[in-house]
């Protein structure tokens, strides 16, 4: 009974559920504020693009498929070498659940902060886009909510690019 009402307790108290908590394999970043503004895009309103993406199994598997196929990219494969695979998949699936209205949270940083000592150019961004396409295809996603989600990617051009 006590170790029900205690569980009870801690529940009420959780804080709202992310895709995936903070995994134990993931390597410290320095500190910086926490803040859905971070995802640099406002969310869709309703459930209509979430239900595209198929929900949060959806989304999982279109991020998954994603860096699968950024790191097997001899184009931009290097960017990814020595980099924390594991919080890159977790943060991204928070994002794109955030921006889609998913209903998420995003704990990552800001996209200048998150890009800025990885030199990236535009061909690079392109080749990114290309993966996301395909795994968005992948997934069935409809043409059109493709669409619509890369418009809210789009400006993040300009913050992750150095030119
Ligand atoms: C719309 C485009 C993009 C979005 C939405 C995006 C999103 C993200 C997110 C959420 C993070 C993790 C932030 C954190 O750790 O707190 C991240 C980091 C990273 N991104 Fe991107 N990104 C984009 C473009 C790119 C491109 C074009 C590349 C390379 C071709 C790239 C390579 C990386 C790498 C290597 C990291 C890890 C950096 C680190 O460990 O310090 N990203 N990105």
């Amino acid at each position: 009974m006590l170790t029900a009402l205690i569980l009870a307790a801690a529940l009420a108290g959780a804080p709202p559920e992310n895709p995936s908590p903070t995994h134990p394999d993931e390597e410290a970043v320095d500190a910086y504020v926490q803040s859905n503004a971070n995802a640099a895009a406002t969310p869709f309103a309703g459930d209509e693009m979430w239900r595209a993406f198929h929900g949060r199994a959806g989304v999982d598997r279109i991020v998954d498929d994603l860096v699968d196929r950024s790191v097997a990219d001899p184009r931009i494969s290097e960017v990814f070498e020595a980099h924390d695979l594991v919080r890159l998949r977790r943060t991204l699936k928070e994002q794109f659940c955030y921006i889609l209205g998913g209903g998420c949270d995003y704990t990552g940083r800001d996209m200048t902060a998150a890009h800025k000592d990885l030199g990236l150019q535009n061909t690079d961004f392109n080749a990114l886009v290309e993966h996301l396409q395909a795994a968005m295809d992948r997934e069935k996603v409809p043409f059109r909510a493709q669409n619509r989600f890369l418009a809210k990617l789009a400006p993040m051009q300009r913050q992750a690019v150095e030119r």
